[in-house]
């Protein structure tokens, strides 16, 4: 399959698409729902925080590798990626005539899967409408990984910056909240906070919300 072809008619429209869109857009969106859920999970977010600092030495950052000792931490992004569905679809076109399932999809015709359906199954999760890092914890709060956590597709045409998204969002994240804390603004209560979507784009953005960074000791 390729990109819906009138996206990307010219190697330079396709290079601008993948740097400010796919490799920008998408870690500053799901870093500002992280944030809002977090202002609006507070009690998620001490938890974030005591492990961090149990974990990060004081005075240094974190690097990747800190997230194999920090499963909550861990467990709490890979929980914002599945309950924001970012990017459910992607434009895809047919490469060649394709027979799937009984349908017949000749070639260049467009097809859009939808991550929101394994994301959001309710088959899979067992709230896949709520914020619930215990998604991805057993028991014994250890990090589990989970099948259907599918955020950057799967497939020959999967997400070619996964691994460079995941790093850049826990170093990001952790960064983030071991330097502030994140509140609503005075007057706006947590129950406040919108999670619902304003407009699909190209990424699923949350509503735009104001935050009180408070610089933490
Ligand atoms: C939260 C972060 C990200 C998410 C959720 C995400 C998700 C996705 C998804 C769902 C696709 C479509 C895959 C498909 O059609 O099967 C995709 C494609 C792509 N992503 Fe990402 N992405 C993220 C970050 C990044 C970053 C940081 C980069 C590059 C630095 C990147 C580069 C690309 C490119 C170039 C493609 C097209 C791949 C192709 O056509 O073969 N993405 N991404």
């Amino acid at each position: 399959m390729q990109y819906f072809p009138g996206l990307l008619n010219t190697k330079t429209g396709a290079s601008i698409l993948d740097l400010v869109m796919a490799g920008t857009e998408t870690i500053a969106t799901t870093l500002q729902w992280a944030i809002l859920l977090m202002m609006k999970y507070p009690e998620i977010q001490k938890k974030v925080q005591e492990e961090i600092g149990r974990t990060v030495k004081s005075g240094s950052w974190a690097t990747y590798e800190d997230r194999k000792n920090m499963p909550f931490t861990n467990a709490v992004l890979h929980e914002v990626q599945r309950f924001i569905t970012l990017l459910p679809h992607v434009p895809r076109c047919t490469a060649v005539d394709t027979h799937f399932r009984g349908y017949f999809l000749p070639k260049g015709i467009i097809v859009i899967p939808s991550l929101t359906s394994v994301l959001l199954d309710k088959t899979q999760w067992e709230t896949p409408h709520q914020f619930n890092p215990n998604h991805f914890l057993d028991a014994e709060g250890n990090f589990v990984k989970r099948e259907a956590f599918l955020p950057f597709s799967t497939g020959r045409r999967n997400c070619i910056g996964e691994s460079l998204a995941k790093m850049e969002l826990f170093v990001f994240f952790v960064g983030l909240l071991q330097t502030f804390t994140f509140q609503p603004q005075p007057g706006v209560s947590e129950s406040d906070l919108d999670l619902t979507v304003p407009q699909t784009t190209f990424t699923l953005r949350p509503q735009p919300q104001a935050t009180c960074a408070v610089l933490r000791e």
